[in-house]
């Protein structure tokens, strides 16, 4: 699509060691190679490792791996064309004109169709009184809330706002991508969202990217949330943060997450916007993220049953990696903030807000409610866990307050517990250092079994895949050679794919560059990194190539042994032929 001289200068002027700093704190570690900490998993000890000379990174935590472009995609949640668009103003490239229309034409049709889509449940909201009591009555939602929201209703018909939005000229393409309309039985298409309270969910530029719809009254599944779609991404994406980013105090950025649409609109009535929501699952580091670029201080207020507990201390992980400051609220007896605003109101909410309590307190008072530290044993215990939880705490200073706070509580002495916290925090730094050395070092491990058995059989067939791959890419000047002596047929895995397609660019006189790998789809460019990431260390020379060759050959006799015997003549003169063909070289 796009012409290979655009491309080419648009890696050549988006190194992804640069462009990756401006999102990972980088530290090199030798050998062009530089580690930070994932940002896309929840990690403590850096896993994620960007390799200058291959131009691409690899996580040995998730597994996740690619090149500056697909960093791009998935950092930023954007499609392909999305990240050259972000790369290229990073650099200062024009894009070539005609290539940006399609996906961007699509976007922006889907992002009407929304608008029209809220605009219609909107007002049918306003005709449907059943749908308005319910919210107005049951709910307690004032009109200027409904309106602020946007709230709606969508009519109980299989096709209302599909003809509506046919009528407004949206073609069905758009409006099935758009995720409003589904494709039924014979080609047949129906409205997603029938019957349901709409909440429609924005993004930061108060672009409506989805919706929520809520049944009235009971009813299954009680809520339903628009599929993903080229402009939504649940896992991305927060309730209301386009209200919630605009009402933050300058000097005490704070925003209040919550589990469900009807809690955020709660606390927004009560006079707090700094409110936002979940989608319905639990709480992702890119939606982390998100919040970290608005708020210094989240304050969870989850639903006070099992699973909101529970909910609660994985969000505080996730919250703390993404550099947030945790605080949890306190709905002592209520269901959810909901509940709590309704039965004690907005001034008792605000108190519960300014005397939520900091992460580390909330784990603590669990902790405590977990073990009767009234008897010997449970006041041991209760010790137990509490020091492996200071451990973790990165302040001395707060460790030494916490500290001095549960020893005086249970009037036991702080110093020999300080000292406990001490070897725990020794110990725990000694295997953190060891993990990290064995997630990096299992390249290295690799390669000196490798470097004893050259003389033999290099380890396996798929190793031996992976070493022809990685030494090709890291020395282009071998293609004549392998393409001599190494046909792609002797592969035996998928890596096959990834094979033919570097010699297919060298063939052609083109350049090997990871970012230009794109023909085949991201599976096969995650591939190609993890390939390059595992065996970094592990190039090998025109000899160690032939052996694996010759192992990948010995594994394709080995399997042809059985064909041969059902060979004709001919078939057999040709196999014979080949075979000798490829020992010459
Ligand atoms: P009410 O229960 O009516 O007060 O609404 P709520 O928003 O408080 O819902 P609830 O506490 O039951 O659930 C919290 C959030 O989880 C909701 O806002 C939805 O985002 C999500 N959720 C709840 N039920 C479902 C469901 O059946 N399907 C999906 N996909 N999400 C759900
Ligand atoms: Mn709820």
């Amino acid at each position: 699509m796009l012409p290979n001289s655009f491309l080419e200068q648009l890696k050549d002027s988006s190194p992804i060691e640069g462009v990756v700093s401006s999102y990972v704190e980088l530290k090199p570690i030798g050998g062009s190679k530089q580690i930070g900490l994932c940002p896309f998993h929840a990690e403590k000890s850096p896993s994620f490792v960007v390799y200058s000379s291959t131009q691409s990174f690899y996580c040995f935590g998730c597994r996740t791996g690619g090149d500056v472009i697909s960093f791009i995609k998935k950092i930023e949640n954007l499609d392909y064309m999305g990240a050259l668009k972000v790369l290229a103003n990073r650099a200062g490239i024009a894009i070539p004109a005609v290539e940006q229309t399609d996906s961007s034409n699509l976007n922006a049709a889907i992002l009407r169709a929304n608008k029209e889509a809220a605009k219609f449940f909107h007002e049918t909201l306003k005709k449907t009184d059943r749908a308005m009591d319910y919210l107005q009555r049951e709910r307690g939602i004032r009109p200027e809330i409904i309106k602020k929201f946007g709230l709606g209703f969508s009519p109980e018909s299989w096709d209302a706002l599909g003809q509506h939005l046919r009528n407004l000229g949206f073609s069905t393409k758009e409006l099935l991508e758009s995720k409003l309309l589904a494709k039924g039985k014979n080609n047949s298409v129906y409205d997603v969202f029938r019957n349901r309270i709409m909440f429609p969910i924005m993004n930061s530029r108060f672009e409506v990217i989805a919706f929520g719809g809520r049944v009235l009254n009971e009813g299954q599944p009680k809520y339903l949330n628009s599929y993903d779609s080229p402009v939504f991404k649940k896992s991305n994406s927060l309730f209301n943060i386009n209200l919630a980013k605009n009402n933050l105090a300058k000097n005490n950025k704070q925003i209040i997450l919550v589990e469900g649409y009807l809690d955020v609109i709660s606390v927004v009535q009560a006079g707090f916007e700094n409110v936002v929501a979940t989608l319905g699952v639990a709480l992702t580091t890119n939606q982390a993220k998100l919040l970290s670029v608005y708020a210094d201080v989240v304050i969870l207020a989850y639903d006070s049953d099992k699973a909101g507990q529970a909910a609660t201390l994985k969000a505080i992980d996730i919250l703390e990696i993404a550099g947030i400051d945790v605080k949890v609220l306190d709905l002592s007896g209520c269901k959810d903030p909901d509940e709590y605003i309704k039965k004690r109101g907005a001034i008792r909410f605000k108190d519960a807000i300014f005397s939520s309590v900091a992460a580390l307190d909330f784990k603590l008072n669990k902790l405590k409610s977990e073990f009767d530290v009234d008897t010997t044993s449970g006041k041991a215990s209760f010790l137990k866990a509490a020091t492996e939880l200071l451990s973790n705490v990165q302040s001395k200073i707060s460790r030494e307050v916490y500290l001095s706070k549960i020893c005086s509580e249970l009037n036991v002495d702080k110093q020999a517990i300080a000292s406990h916290v001490g070897n725990l925090i020794k110990t725990r730094i000694k295997k953190g250092v060891q993990k990290e050395q064995k997630d990096i070092r299992r390249n290295l491990t690799a390669k000196s079994q490798i470097g004893q058995s050259q003389a033999k059989v290099p380890v396996n067939c798929i190793k031996s895949e992976e070493l022809i791959i990685r030494s090709l890419y890291g020395n282009p000047d071998l293609f004549e050679m392998l393409k001599a002596n190494c046909p792609p047929e002797i592969f035996v895995s998928p890596n096959k794919e990834i094979y033919v397609l570097l010699l297919d660019r060298l063939e052609k006189g083109l350049q090997l560059h990871i970012s230009c790998i794109t023909e085949k789809g991201s599976a096969t460019l995650a591939r190609l990194s993890e390939i390059l990431a595992q065996n970094f260390d592990l190039q090998l020379d025109r000899n160690g190539i032939l052996e694996c060759v010759e192992t990948l050959q010995k594994q394709k006799r080995k399997k042809e042994a059985a064909d041969i015997l059902k060979m004709n003549a001919e078939e057999l003169r040709k196999y014979m032929n080949d075979i000798s063909n490829y020992k010459k070289c």
